[in-house]
């Protein structure tokens, strides 16, 4: 099967990251992960990817030490892409907001990880959110990019009960768990065609979102 050319934007742990590269190293998944681009210099994201041997480029600051803008990021950002050809970019743990230009320009289909059972809980601060609110259920969420931040279609979603007692914390750990398994299992997905990412609206042979539950 022809592997599926990933490009991962991050910003963090990259535990996500790790996760995507233990199966391409252990060839449990038809990917390649073509490169990585981090806009925090010290993202331990970037030691995952030079462990592996992935090309990483950090866009986080301009030679002379200055911050860049968004702008410049994306500039730069799009001309690797370009260079490197993905099928996919996933952003995963990446916390910048993209422009609509950049997004219409990324050379491919993008995807985004959320820790909220979309369209529940856009934005920042998800677990607290859903504590306050007293839902009974969370989760993550894999959705398209689109220029309207956490809106895009949502692929798939993995989905947990929330236990009494469970802290912001307790949350984000259980929530990073259910990550990385649907991670793995959405690039399945996608790698086998199961969803079809450059059509629109996007052909799926299961109704969407396609959700997994713990
Ligand atoms: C994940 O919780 C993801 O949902 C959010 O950022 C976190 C990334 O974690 N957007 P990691 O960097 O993959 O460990």
């Amino acid at each position: 099967m022809k592997k599926l050319k990933i490009a991962v934007l991050v910003s963090g742990s990259g535990s996500n990251l790790q996760v995507m590269i233990d199966a391409m190293q252990a060839g449990r998944l038809p990917i390649e992960i073509v490169g990585v681009i981090s806009n925090v210099a010290d993202a331990y994201a970037v030691v995952r990817a030079n462990n592996a041997g992935v090309r990483t480029a950090v866009l986080s600051h301009v030679p002379n030490g200055k911050k860049m803008g968004i702008r410049t990021f994306e500039k730069h950002a799009l001309e690797l892409l370009d260079e490197w050809s993905p099928d996919l970019v996933v952003l995963a743990g990446f916390m910048r907001v993209l422009s609509a230009e950049f997004i219409q320009n990324v050379p491919c289909a993008m995807i985004n990880l959320h820790p909220s059972l979309l369209p529940n809980y856009k934005g920042l601060d998800t677990h607290e959110r859903v504590l306050k609110s007293g839902d009974t259920l969370h989760g993550c969420s894999i959705h398209v990019v689109t220029a309207e931040l956490d809106a895009g279609q949502v692929l798939t979603q993995a989905v947990l009960d929330v236990a009494q007692g469970d802290t912001p914390e307790s949350l984000r750990l259980r929530v990073q768990k259910l990550e990385h398994a649907l991670v793995p299992f959405t690039l399945e997905l996608i790698a086998k065609g199961v969803l079809e990412l450059d059509e629109t609206p996007i052909s799926s042979n299961l109704p969407l979102p396609i959700k997994l539950y713990f």
